[in-house]
């Protein structure tokens, strides 16, 4: 077997939040940081330059333990760098929080990223007489930039940029040059906000579109020194590069809670909406299909003799209903692999095959490494993706946007809906051109998917009914998801759903497999949840579910409105309104959803940022 070597990304997943201008520091920074603590929550920090010396206040802990440390506190300046951590090397702790300092506590440095030659750095840095006080390998910048400060910061950055290895982006401030930010990026996201007499630095759109919406999407190699009224762009070598400032459409109460107690309630409620805008991007007035920005790309798409699908998570179930749909209404063969699993294994390419990479961040350490990968071996690119400007957006040959605004819970459910909807509806406007679907086939699919908000809308006025079986199974410390077909990829997704929030061990089977192994674990206390909608093998997954009944597991069955002969085989059934079989993980999928939340609320869970997780996986 001939090994394949591949790309070493490894960025870390946190945030960066940096400020200069005339407003509350501290208020800017701490409220930036909150609204990044979903990437990353197990410790952050704040470095303010005050009268002209830099004051760092670091904890352990969530945004809200450094906001009560230093409440009392009267901090004043106008330039200053936060971040929030989710910890690779070093336990999440008061002193592996980021900002660090060099020794002298006059330059501060945040970092995201992962720096791979940090242990040769620091033997280099304790032979000069520079004592670590962490065990990260962030720290080994700041006294490197230290090493190299004669004066001017952008070129002592600059020169230590030089031996770092890994990805970085980075802020640095130093209280000898209180008037500027620097800030570079490789292979870490980093974006500048643009104000009037103030600009901002962060690693998200969510932490500054507060503020401002004229952002600049730093490239890989590119450094900024961000004054109050300026910011100079170059490349690394200190030559000058053209600013292209972009305007975000992100509205800023996308990102906020707006009355529901948690996020992903709230996204979860968005569904419809999200369906509604997703139909009047792609749905013209009399019904036809239209992909406008993939006019280009459409003419090789549609010449595609193969897909192959890698996505994380939630995207490869989403993936795996695309492999259904497309080689159904489009007939092109279609794999699908999990990213990190198709990045370690040889990528064998023909002519007009597509690798798709599917991503809500577009910025998926995997995920990424596969695209990048895959165009080294001459494959061309197909993203579906949600944050634009994102990586995997700027690196794609063609991109499907999916279009369902900020997801900031952790668990992503709305952009799950997102992205299948734009996988369907791709999917049918190929078959359409590729010939296997005429207009009238389309125009009829397109008319059931019109009614799809109506139909999430009528699942969600019935959280109280899920609420209720929630509160019967809450305490079981196990649960299995079985379906067939398109109703499979929902078991997986459902059992994700609740293990990641609610800390219950979860499995989803295709219901056909149960007798092949996972049928042992059936026994009087197993909740199984049975995804029947009416499909072309209802029969079959009835029998699947006869076989749990014999052996006594609890079944809750998911069914389409209308059919009372399920009542006899389940304690609890939950209807999804009638619908063609292909359009039903849609709405099969929001009843796992909101079963899911009520029990981690029951549990007292974490449900917007559960333990050990963090919204974007941006290491290996
Ligand atoms: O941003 P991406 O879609 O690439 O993320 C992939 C997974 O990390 C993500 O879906 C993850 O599984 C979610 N926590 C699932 O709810």
């Amino acid at each position: 077997m001939t090994l394949v070597c591949r790309f070493a990304i490894l960025p870390c997943m946190c945030g960066i939040v940096g400020y200069i201008g005339p407003r509350d520091i501290t208020s800017v920074l701490l409220v930036g940081l909150e609204r990044l603590s979903y990437r990353g929550y197990d410790s952050s920090g704040i470095a303010v330059i005050t009268d002209g010396e830099l004051g760092c206040w670091k904890k352990e802990g969530k945004i809200h333990e450094l906001s009560e440390e230093i409440k009392s506190l009267t901090i004043k300046g106008n330039v200053g760098i936060g971040h929030t951590r989710w910890a690779t090397h070093g336990v999440p702790n008061t002193i592996n929080a980021h900002p660090h300092l060099d020794t002298g506590s006059s330059i501060a440095v945040v970092h995201n990223g992962i720096i791979e030659n940090y242990l040769s750095l620091k033997k280099k840095i304790k032979a000069a007489g520079y004592i670590m006080r962490s065990q990260t390998d962030s720290e080994v910048i700041v006294h490197l930039i230290d090493m190299y400060y004669k004066g001017d910061l952008a070129q002592a950055v600059r020169m230590a940029m030089t031996e770092l290895e890994g990805s970085f982006g980075l802020s640095v401030i130093c209280e000898n040059e209180p008037d500027k930010i620097v800030v570079c990026r490789k292979d870490s996201p980093l974006i500048l906000g643009l104000g009037k007499g103030e600009n901002f630095v962060s690693s998200d759109i969510n932490a500054i579109v507060t503020h401002t919406r004229d952002m600049v999407f730093l490239e890989d190699g590119h450094m900024a020194i961000v004054t109050q009224d300026d910011v100079t762009l170059t490349d690394f070598e200190g030559k000058a590069v053209e600013m292209k400032v972009e305007q975000v459409t992100w509205n800023a109460e996308a990102s906020e809670k707006s009355g529901f107690d948690h996020f992903m309630l709230k996204e979860i409620h968005e569904q419809p909406t999200v369906v509604r805008r997703i139909i009047d991007k792609h749905v013209s007035v009399d019904g036809a299909l239209q992909f406008n920005h993939l006019e280009e790309a459409m003419k090789d798409l549609t010449k595609s003799m193969r897909f192959i699908i890698q996505a994380c998570g939630t995207s490869w179930h989403a993936g795996l209903i695309g492999k259904y749909l497309w080689e159904e209404y489009a007939h092109v063969p279609t794999e699908v692999d999990i990213s990190s699993e198709f990045r370690y294994r040889q990528m064998l390419s023909g002519s007009d095959e597509f690798v798709v990479a599917i991503s809500q961040s577009g910025e998926t350490a995997d995920t990424l490494a596969c695209i990048r990968e895959a165009k080294s071996k001459f494959f061309k690119i197909l993203s579906f993706v949600n944050v634009k400007g994102s990586s995997i957006d700027r690196e794609s040959d063609a991109v499907v946007y999916t279009h369902s605004g900020p997801e900031i819970g952790v668990a992503s459910t709305k952009n799950y809906i997102a992205q299948l909807l734009n996988v369907y509806l791709f999917g049918l406007y190929l078959g359409q051109l590729k010939g296997h679907l005429s207009k009238a086939d389309v125009i009829k699919k397109v008319a059931q998917v019109k009614r799809l908000p109506g139909q999430l809308e009528k699942i969600l006025d019935q959280a109280p009914t899920f609420k209720a079986i929630a509160e019967k199974y809450y305490k079981s410390r196990e649960f299995i998801f079985i379906g067939r077909g398109l109703n499979y990829p929902t078991a997986l997704e459902g059992a994700l759903k609740l293990k990641e929030i609610s800390y219950i061990h979860a499995t989803g089977y295709p219901a056909g497999e149960l007798k092949h192994g996972p049928i042992a674990l059936i026994d009087e206390k197993l909740p199984v949840v049975c995804l029947a909608p009416n499909s072309v093998t209802y029969e079959k997954m009835i029998s699947n579910i006869e076989e749990v009944r014999a052996r006594g597991g609890r079944i809750i069955i998911v069914a389409t409105e209308g059919n009372e002969a399920v009542k006899d085989l389940a304690e609890d059934v939950i209807y999804i309104p009638e619908c063609d079989e292909e359009f039903s993980p849609i709405l099969s999928v929001v009843p796992l959803q909101l079963l899911s939340y009520y029990i981690a609320i029951m549990l007292e869970c974490d449900v917007d940022q559960p333990r050990n997780l963090a919204k974007s996986v941006t290491v290996e």
